[in-house]
This record gives structure tokens, C-alpha cells and sequence, in this order.
């Protein structure tokens, strides 16, 4: 398996503080990754960096052979990565079926979007069916509960056609027949795509995990199996004390 997604000595510094602090890591083509740490680790900075939101301080980062640095959002689009944030950004008042259409699109200029009113399309079709709300195709977007809004957003990320695709804590906030019903649609996903998952849940990732990277305080922890990392005391120490902690 050759690395699609390949981080070198990344450092990315806020004011002095420094978020990432000498991250590796290598996400092998049709990859489904685990990447957990407690709050502030630096997961989402770890993605911001990839998909051009922050700029990092040195190191590089090569996908598909193509350095990233410097590249912008929209650039880091069209190479073939797609992102969900930890908030929601789905058009409310749009049905279930436009916001995937319009997230197909989104290479075409808005005129040509609005003057062109056509029936479902293939992969808007299949995307449908992949997340599951084909029922809900026609319903505005404001009334899917927050699991299917989740699944709408991973929807939107398909119908681009990535060869990567970042997800920030996908099933935070969701019922437990949601987060079953996620780890089902990632592994699906994760069949025809490579797949960064940002998560806490330990139960989750038990579940659907193969390969988990901890990071924490911005550098790498540990890397393995589930198992393995869960059973090292570093991982517990940082991870599991921190959470019993939260639990007091
Ligand atoms: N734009 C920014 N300016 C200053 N500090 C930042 C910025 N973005 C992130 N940080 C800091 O960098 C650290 C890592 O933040 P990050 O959001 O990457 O953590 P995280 O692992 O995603 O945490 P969480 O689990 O809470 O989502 C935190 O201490 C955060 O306060
Ligand atoms: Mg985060």
C-alpha cells in the first residue's frame, strides 16, 4: 500500500504555542484512520493544515505525490480532499437532494446552477442511497435530526468524488443507533475511499477502527491497533486518565 497522504516534521505554531509539534504521519490509499487525542491534542489543526485552512510553520505534507504547502482551500478541493467541520454546514431551507446537488457542483458557476432544474443524477442517486435518506430526499434539510445532518454533510463530500476525505468527530452528540448507523456508512465508504476519522469514543472505535494514531500535545503518541493502543499505558495515561478525570 503506497502512502496517499504523507506528513512530514509538520509544525504549526499560533503566537509561540505550538499546536503541532513534529508530526509524521503516513495514511496508506483505501485507508480507513482513526486519529484520537484529548481536547487540544491538535487533531483539527492537523486537518486544517492539510485542507489549506492554516498554513503551517515547517514540515510538508504530500498527497498523491503533490506537495500541499501553500495551496488554498478551493486548490486542496480540486486535488481530491473533502472535509466535514465540527460544526454543520448544510443549506437548512434547501431539500435533502438539493444540498447534494449543490455540493456536486460546486466546480460550476451558480448561474448556470439556478437556470438548469433537472431530475436527480446518478451520483446524487447513489449518494442517497449510500447515506441512507432517500425517504427524507425532498424534506428541507432543517428538520433531519443532528445523525442525519451528519450523514447529509458526509453525502456532500461524496458527490465530489474525493480520493480523501477528513472527518472532525462525526458521531459527537448522536444516539446510539446513530453511531451504529455511522460506523456502517464509514465502512462502506472507506471501501472505494481513503478516510481520516477524528474521534473520542473509545466503545466507537473498538467497533470500527483498524489503525488508530493518538496524537498528543501536537505530536504523535503512539500508532497501531486498536487493541495495542488501548492495552499502552502512555495511551491510558493521557487519554483514559484525562477522561475519568472529565467524568468527576
Ligand atoms: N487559530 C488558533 N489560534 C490559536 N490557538 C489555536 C488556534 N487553533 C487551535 N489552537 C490551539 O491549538 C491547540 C490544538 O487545537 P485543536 O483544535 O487542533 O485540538 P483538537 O485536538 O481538535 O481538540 P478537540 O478535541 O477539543 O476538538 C489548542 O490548544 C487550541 O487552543
Ligand atoms: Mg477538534
Amino acid at each position: 500500500m503506497s502512502a496517499l497522504l504523507e506528513i512530514r516534521d509538520l509544525m504549526v505554531a499560533f503566537d509561540g504555542f505550538k499546536a503541532i509539534n513534529g508530526v509524521n504521519l503516513s495514511v496508506g490509499e483505501g485507508e480507513l484512520r482513526f486519529l484520537i487525542g484529548p481536547n487540544g491534542a491538535g487533531k483539527t489543526t492537523l486537518i486544517d493544515v492539510i485542507t489549506g485552512l492554516t498554513k503551517p510553520t515547517s514540515g510538508t505534507v504530500t498527497f498523491a505525490g503533490t506537495s500541499l504547502a501553500g495551496r488554498k482551500e478551493h486548490k486542496v478541493v480540486r486535488l481530491g480532499i473533502g472535509r466535514t467541520f465540527q460544526t454543520s454546514v448544510v443549506f437548512e431551507e434547501l431539500s435533502v437532494v438539493e444540498n447534494l446537488d449543490l455540493a456536486a457542483n460546486f466546480r460550476r458557476p451558480l448561474v448556470a446552477l439556478l437556470r438548469q432544474r433537472r431530475g436527480v443524477t446518478e451520483t446524487v442517486g447513489r449518494a442517497l442511497e449510500t447515506i441512507g435518506l432517500q425517504d427524507l430526499a425532498d424534506s428541507p434539510a432543517g428538520i433531519l435530526s443532528h445523525g442525519q445532518r451528519q450523514w447529509l454533510e458526509i453525502g456532500m463530500l461524496i458527490v465530489q468524488g474525493p480520493r480523501l476525505l477528513l472527518l472532525d468527530e462525526p458521531v459527537a452528540g448522536m444516539s446510539k443507533d446513530e453511531r451504529e448507523r455511522t460506523g456502517e456508512l464509514l465502512t462502506e465508504i472507506a471501501k472505494d475511499h481513503t478516510v481520516i476519522v477524528i474521534e473520542h469514543d473509545m466503545e466507537f472505535l473498538r467497533r470500527y477502527a483498524s489503525t488508530v494514531t493518538v496524537l498528543h500535545e501536537g505530536t504523535v503518541l503512539v500508532e497501531g491497533d486498536v487493541a495495542a493502543v488501548q492495552a499502552d499505558p502512555r495511551v491510558q495515561e493521557v487519554y483514559l486518565g484525562r477522561k475519568k478525570e472529565d467524568a468527576a
